[in-house]
């Protein structure tokens, strides 16, 4: 890549900055000696895909770059700044396009498509560029002003582009780096509701301890490496290299880059997040059926962050032979969960309650929350207070018979119909955006129960005689 002239003034300037920030910086070592982009020129990720060109394609399909388009956050935004009177301000553009608001250019985010699209989103310039996390939520996360490019690289080849060090915070091998994701990904609502709580749930798990064998930062889970060249530059050799997709559960709505391979990465991720089981209690008239769920994946509590938001339930039909003795969960792609009416329904969500107890769907309405997660693996052990048992029961009533098959699977939707038709009914959200909300199967539970598959064994929660699925491996 050619890069623009330098004259001799600017050139002098960008040597002292340099120079400031080799002395000057907390979290990194010596950065390397650079003149190159401009502050402004480091803003655009653009900038940086002739020699990062995998990190920039990464990127580019994920929910970080989608962060200050997705029509649902606009919509929602839109919504709060007219119902609070604008008292919503920048709250919630403070992480979906925080160079924007940092550069003074939005102050409630409504003006988004006015400016650069490269400072819509989370973006590489404010990731590598954070010298030091101030807090555990709402974005807490200082910048640097040295132009240098914080990375997990100790001995980063020099490059015409720009300065770079290493920082433990950009370290996924270093503890403290789930502090810089951790607290953009934890949220109190100025009401002082404690939201989002992705963060919280890791430093509650044993992910979070000092324990080699048990440690696992955020970006050991979500930024999985491999070997390649960190850059297209020269001097480079193959080193460790970090995925910068990042899927989760949420996929653009509106054409996007990579949509379908991203789509791909989010079924992959959710196909190993839960395992189930079940056991059934028969009796002549009917049959208990135990179900358990468990977070073999997640460093936190599933769902997780936007819990409000997202609905995993439990798919469970009953038959005696062809006829369907008891059924729950089932849902078609466009029907609402939360409104199923179902009332054995197993779904695991937040629900946002205002002063007077009724659900509400906007943050800015809640007083408080309360709800049902799937915990990861608690930090405290066992007989502590704090502990969790990860392996969560639901019992199911079945009449009309012994059932000889029970089939279970576990679903998932970003965001189900009733906030999705709430938006669209208040006239801020696009109806166009109701198709495209995905509802994904998780393949890892689905399980089909039958007498001759299972093996008696005492159920964990009736601790009675039961027949059990899958078969324990002995
Ligand atoms: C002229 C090519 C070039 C351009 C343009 C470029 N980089 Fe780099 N960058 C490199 C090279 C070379 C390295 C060092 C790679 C190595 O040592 O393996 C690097 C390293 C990095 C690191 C790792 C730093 C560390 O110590 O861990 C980050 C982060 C980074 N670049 C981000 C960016 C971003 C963001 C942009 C766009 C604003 C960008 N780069 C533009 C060539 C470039
Ligand atoms: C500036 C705040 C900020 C920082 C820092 C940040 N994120 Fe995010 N992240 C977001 C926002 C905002 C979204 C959601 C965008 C959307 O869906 O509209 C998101 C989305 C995600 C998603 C996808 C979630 C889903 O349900 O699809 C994952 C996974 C994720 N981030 C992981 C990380 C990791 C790992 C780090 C640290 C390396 C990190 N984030 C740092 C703000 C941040
Ligand atoms: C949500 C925060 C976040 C965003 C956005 C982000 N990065 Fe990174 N990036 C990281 C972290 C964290 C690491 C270090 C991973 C490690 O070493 O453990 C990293 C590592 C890198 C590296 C060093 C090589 C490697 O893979 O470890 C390069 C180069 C890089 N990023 C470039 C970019 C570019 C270019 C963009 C935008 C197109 C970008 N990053 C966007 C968080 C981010
Ligand atoms: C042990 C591995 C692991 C660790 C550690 C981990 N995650 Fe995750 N995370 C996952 C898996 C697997 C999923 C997919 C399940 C899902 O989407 O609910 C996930 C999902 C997510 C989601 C989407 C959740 C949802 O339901 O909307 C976000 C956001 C996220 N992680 C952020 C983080 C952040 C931030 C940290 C660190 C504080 C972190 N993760 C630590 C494995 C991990
Ligand atoms: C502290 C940073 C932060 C603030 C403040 C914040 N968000 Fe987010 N937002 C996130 C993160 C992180 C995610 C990804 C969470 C996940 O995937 O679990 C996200 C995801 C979303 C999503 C997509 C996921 C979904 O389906 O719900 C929407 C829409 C959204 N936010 C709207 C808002 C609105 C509206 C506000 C203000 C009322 C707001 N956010 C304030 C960080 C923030």
């Amino acid at each position: 890549m050619r890069l623009p002239p330098v004259d001799r003034r600017r050139r002098a300037a960008l040597i002292l900055a340099a120079l400031l920030a080799a002395c000057g910086s907390e979290t990194g070592t010596e950065p390397s000696e650079n003149e190159g982009l401009s502050a402004e020129a480091l803003l655009d990720p653009a900038a940086c895909k002739d020699c990062h060109p995998d990190h920039y394609r990464q990127w580019s399909g994920s929910m970080h770059a989608y962060a200050g388009e997705d029509p649902v956050f606009r919509a929602m935004n839109r919504r709060g700044q007219r119902e609070t009177g604008g008292a919503l301000g920048d709250f919630c553009i403070q992480c979906h396009a925080p160079l924007a608001v940092r550069m003074g250019l939005t102050s409630d985010g409504q003006n988004l498509d006015e400016l650069p699209a490269h400072l819509r989103g989370v973006t590489c310039a404010w990731c590598h560029q954070i010298e030091a996390v101030e807090g555990t939520h709402n974005n807490p996360l200082r910048l640097a002003t040295d132009r240098v490019l914080r990375g997990g690289i100790r001995d980063p080849v020099p490059n015409s582009a720009h300065a770079a060090a290493y920082s433990p915070l950009h370290d996924r091998d270093d503890l403290r780096s789930s502090s810089l994701c951790g607290s953009c990904h934890d949220i109190v609502t100025p009401a002082g509701v404690h939201l989002e709580r992705t963060y919280a749930e890791w430093q509650a798990s044993q992910y979070s301890s000092d324990d080699p064998q048990l440690r696992n930062t955020c970006g050991a889970c979500h930024m999985p490496g491999r070997n390649a060249p960190a850059a297209d530059a020269p001097g480079v050799r193959v080193r460790r290299v970090h995925d910068h997709s990042m899927p989760g559960v949420d996929i653009a709505l509106t054409p996007f880059p990579e949509a379908e391979a991203q789509r791909e990465r989010v079924q992959a991720e959710l196909d190993t997040l839960l395992t189930t089981e079940i056991c059934v209690l028969t009796a002549p008239t009917g049959a208990q059926v135990e179900v358990y769920l468990e977070n073999v994946a997640a460093g936190h509590g599933v769902p997780s962050g936007a819990t409000q938001d997202r609905r995993l339930w439990v798919e469970l039909v009953a038959y005696a032979g062809d006829q369907v003795l008891h059924q729950s969960g089932v849902v078609g792609d466009g029907e609402s969960v939360t409104t199923l009416g179902d009332p054995d329904l197993w779904l695991l969500r937040d629900r946002m309650l205002n002063a007077a107890g009724d659900e509400v769907h906007m943050f800015w309405e809640a007083a408080r929350v309360e709800g049902e997660q799937l915990p990861a693996p608690s930090l405290a052990p066992p007989g502590d207070p704090a502990y969790v048992n990860v392996h969560v029961p639901r019992r199911y009533v079945v009449e009309g018979g012994p059932p000889d098959r029970v089939t279970v699977r576990a679903r998932m939707r970003p965001m189900d119909f009733d906030v999705i038709d709430d938006l669209i009914a208040s006239g801020d959200l696009d109806p166009a955006v109701r198709d495209r909300i995905p509802t994904f199967t998780l393949a890892g539970s689905v399980l089909e129960w039958t007498p001759e598959a299972a093996e008696r064994r005492v159920s964990p929660l009736s601790r009675r005689e039961a027949l059990c699925v899958p078969r324990l491996a002995r």
